[in-house]
């Protein structure tokens, strides 16, 4: 017998009341139920993403949603200060480089957060800058970006401000139109909790301002399209009517939990991992001023084949974690706890990298992890 726990920062856990929505009969777009659906849907994203700004969806995956964001707000040769430290950072210096912005890179080392007064030194020089764009939760390192900070930052210049927060949504606070976040964006396959296949991204009265005056071509992904079609309650292409469906549910359990009580369970399981981990002598690899909720990575430590110990959870014991990505590969381990998770999880988790990293050497009080975690959740009611 063998059971399957999927502890990755994406995808992740789709929990059964979603799968069952999903699994009906396909029905009809351009009907009244499915329009009905559609606008529950977006109705209960705003609450999400804490935002009265609209909400666009698309049929694609996060990377969709970030060239979305390119194209519709920007022209060529327009300036953009784009920030990197981690893998997903990089892909925005890659997009933005590949539809010929003139780019300014503010990249730090993978286990630092931005410098928000970087970005404000970059503006200062720079009064043509269009764009901003920032990770918010990096998850190739779990490092938390301040964009609280650097919205504070841009919200007085003529620049508007992107914030990739597909992994930040739902897991860590997002106040879209508190903290003048003009293009926010999250994928399906996060803590919206359903399998992978849909983007939304939100658009600010100043974002709006940009598309107007954008000249990037664009057909499929845009915004101006979709916000057309959205006054009347559907889609221009044929939208992934199941996952829109998948998240009318997934929806409606966040609304239940209310989203400060889900984000709270994310602090208390992120705080939880870490606690263990740390506990059982590992090194963290995210600095203490910015981790997120989404996903904990550490070092692997010395003496240990970090791929194997990857292989070893998933094989061994159905645990899916995930490695280190470039650089880092073999070198950190990455445990998620975004979405449908619960104290267990982390518990399992925890309980089979002890198992493991035993069984590859490396010396340690067995329980040690997972004693630890428990302090933290008698200690952390949710
Ligand atoms: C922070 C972040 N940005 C972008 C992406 C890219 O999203 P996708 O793989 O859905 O295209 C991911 C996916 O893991 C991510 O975590």
């Amino acid at each position: 017998m063998r059971k399957e726990y999927l502890m990755t920062p994406g995808p992740t856990p789709v929990p059964p009341e979603v799968l069952l929505v999903q699994a009906k009969p396909i029905i009809h777009h351009r009907t009244p139920e499915f329009s009905s659906i559609l606008a529950g849907v977006i109705d209960d994203l705003k609450y999400v993403f804490q935002t009265k700004n609209d909400v666009l969806l698309f049929a694609s995956s996060g990377t969709g949603a970030m060239e979305s964001a390119v194209i519709n707000c920007f022209s060529p040769n327009d300036k953009v200060i784009v920030t990197s430290n981690g893998k997903f950072g990089d892909r925005f210096v890659k997009l933005t480089e590949t539809y010929s912005l003139n780019v300014i890179k503010l990249e730090y080392d993978w286990d630092k957060v931005v410098n928000p007064d970087d970005i404000k030194d970059q503006l200062k020089k720079n009064s043509d800058v269009k764009g901003v764009f920032v990770t918010q939760s990096e998850t190739s390192t779990g490092v938390l970006n301040d964009v609280q900070k650097i919205g504070q930052i841009v919200k007085d210049t003529e620049a508007i401000l992107i914030v990739d927060s597909i992994t930040g949504l739902g897991a860590v606070e997002t106040k879209t139109d508190e903290w003048h976040l003009d293009i926010v964006m999250s994928g399906s396959q996060k803590g919206l909790m359903l399998p992978p296949g849909l983007a939304c991204v939100s658009v600010s009265e100043k974002a709006w301002e940009a598309v107007k005056n954008s000249k990037l071509p664009r057909f499929y992904f845009s915004y101006e399209k979709a916000k057309k079609s959205l006054e009347k309650n559907t889609t221009p292409f044929t939208p992934a009517v199941s996952l829109i469906i998948g998240l009318s549910e997934a929806l409606k359990m966040i609304r239940k939990e209310v989203l400060e009580n889900v984000i709270r369970r994310h602090s208390i399981l992120a705080m939880a991992a870490r606690s263990g981990i740390e506990a059982m002598g590992l090194k963290l690899f995210a600095p203490p001023e910015g981790r997120g909720n989404a996903v904990t990575p550490a070092w692997v430590p010395d003496g240990v084949d970090g791929k194997a110990l990857v292989k070893m959870m998933t094989n061994k014991y159905g645990i899916t974690i995930a490695g280190g990505q470039d650089h880092l590969a073999g070198k950190i381990f990455r445990v998620g706890h975004l979405g449908y998770f619960e104290r267990f999880d982390i518990l399992t988790t925890l309980a089979g990298l002890e198992m493991c990293l035993c069984e590859l050497g490396y010396r340690f009080d067995l329980g040690s992890g997972t004693t630890a975690a428990e302090k933290v959740f008698m200690e952390n009611q949710f």
